[in-house]
């Protein structure tokens, strides 16, 4: 199983604390497990169902913003430099990486395909996120890019990390939707 979720998520591998990438991996591992997705049906998710002809799959929209933040945080390093307001890179990769982690618990298998759950509409996937997370041990900083990433965190205040995440997520959201 880790090896999957290895092989779905490379960007795993940039985060440096290996207590951290456990973590993050054991999350998926139980995601995977909960409806028993396997390797090709993940990757046959779509990004989004809000739209139509959306053909960039939910695995690559993961995939495309965690390295979105990866080079925000690079770029404003170089150009700030010692003014640039503190990043935990770490932190912000394993929330990328854990924000949507909860859709494969908000969609189910019917027929061998994808669809939105009733548990889905009852629970959105930044909350079952946040407990797959708290259950493995993520820290509160990891939890809170999950829990307001989306249009649940609106009217919070984002951490730096979590502004990051928010952001290129809409960047790739709003240009296929
Ligand atoms: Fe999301």
């Amino acid at each position: 199983m880790k090896e999957t979720v290895l092989n779905l998520l490379p960007e795993i591998k940039e985060i440096k604390d290996a207590n951290l990438m456990n973590q993050v991996i054991a999350c998926w591992e139980e995601a995977i497990a909960f409806r028993g997705w396997t390797e090709k049906l993940l990757l046959s998710i779509p990004f989004t169902l809000l739209a139509e002809g959306v053909h960039i799959s939910f695995i690559d929209h993961v995939r495309a913003v965690c390295r979105m933040c990866i080079a925000t945080d690079k770029v404003l390093d170089e150009v700030h430099g010692s003014k640039k307001t503190p990043i935990n890179r770490d932190f912000l990769i394993a929330g990328a990486l854990l924000a949507d982690v909860g859709k494969l618990l908000e969609f189910e298998i019917v027929d061998g395909a994808p669809v939105k759950s009733d548990y889905g509409k009852h629970i959105r996937h930044p909350f079952s996120g946040v407990g797959l997370a708290f259950k493995h041990g993520l820290a509160s900083e990891v939890m809170h890019i999950i829990a307001t990433h989306s249009k649940e965190g609106a009217g919070e205040t984002r951490s730096p990390e979590s502004i990051i995440f928010h952001h290129c997520d809409f960047i790739d959201f709003e240009l296929v939707k």
